[in-house]
């Protein structure tokens, strides 16, 4: 299966910071975001990886690019773990496509259309500034596409109701597992992009992740302008439901962190720095100082 990693954004909620460093390229503990995107996809045995890009973020390809007089210099100065690192993010093998203007998610997967549409299998899509640090999601998405024919499968997150209105939205009914362990399977009735909260039929958010079939891209081709102006992958996903099924997986807040805000992007940091043995005594040291 092939992996579209879309990461043609403005960035807008990162300005300034984003102004002259993509938003995909801010660090998450030590590497950048979308590093932890593509090794994602690499672990669930993604065959290529295609990231959606444009002229104005060349860092992005920099950065997956090898560094070898870097390479040598850390070496020389015995730094042999960052070596190692640096010589790892320039050996991703991941490939690119252009999205020449930011016109939406939608049009930025549709950019890879090329890419599957030789395939008769899905390919996964992975937004490029959502993590899932344990990798576990994909192989779980897979599996349930597996069981129900090969079909199209989304991760969701439970939001809160003052959250509802950034996010796609499904409405679906629950046909196996249980919501209480995080087994459930949800097959989806209909999907609306940013909708009011008196107008969304659930608190259940589009994450991120998506295993779609190619039938997507031809509908994504005639898919007009939707919320915000932008061309929304959600849109087209909402017209496929004429033709196919869909499906929805669960996502455990702690298993997804979305970094698409600052206050996302800071709480995931802190959430992962809590995790490692050392840098959970840095967060530890710092809340003690300010509380
Ligand atoms: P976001 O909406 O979170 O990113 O899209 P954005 O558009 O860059 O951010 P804001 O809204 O201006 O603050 C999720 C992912 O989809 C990519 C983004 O780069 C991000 O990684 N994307 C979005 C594209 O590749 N092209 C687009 O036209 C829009």
């Amino acid at each position: 299966m092939k992996a579209i990693i879309p990461a043609a954004g403005q960035g807008t909620r990162f300005l300034p910071a984003s102004k002259a460093v993509p938003k995909e390229m801010l660090p998450v503990l030590d590497k950048p975001m979308i590093q932890y995107v593509v090794e994602e996809a690499l672990a669930a045995d993604a065959r290529e990886v295609i990231i959606i890009c444009n002229d104005d973020k060349p860092e992005i390809a920099a950065h997956f690019s090898p560094s070898p007089d870097l390479v040598r210099s850390l070496e020389h100065k015995n730094n042999t773990a960052l070596a190692q690192s640096v010589r790892h993010a320039g050996a991703l093998p991941v490939s690119f496509a252009q999205q020449n203007e930011p016109l939406g998610l939608g049009n930025a997967v549709l950019q890879a259309g090329d890419f599957v549409c030789d395939d008769s299998e899905g390919f996964f899509v992975l937004l490029g500034d959502v993590l899932v640090p344990d990798n576990g999601l994909l192989t779980r998405m897979r599996t349930v596409s597996e069981a129900y024919g090969n079909a199209g499968v989304l991760a969701v997150i439970r939001v809160p109701d003052e959250d509802v209105s950034r996010f796609g939205i499904i409405d679906a009914e629950l046909i196996s597992g249980s919501e209480q362990d995080g087994t459930a399977v949800w097959q989806i009735n209909a999907l609306v992009e940013k909708p009011l909260l008196h107008e969304a039929p659930s608190n259940l958010a589009i994450f991120g992740r998506y295993l779609l079939t190619p039938q997507i891209m031809q509908l994504l081709a005639h898919t007009g302008p939707g919320a915000g102006g932008e061309i929304q992958l959600t849109d087209a996903l909402e017209a496929l439901l004429q033709s196919e099924p869909l499906y929805a997986i669960e996502v455990d807040a702690d298993e997804g962190l979305d970094c698409g805000t600052i206050a996302d992007w800071l709480s995931a940091n802190i959430r992962l720095a809590a995790r490692d043995a050392e840098l959970s005594k840095v967060v530890s040291a710092a809340c003690d100082r300010i509380f």
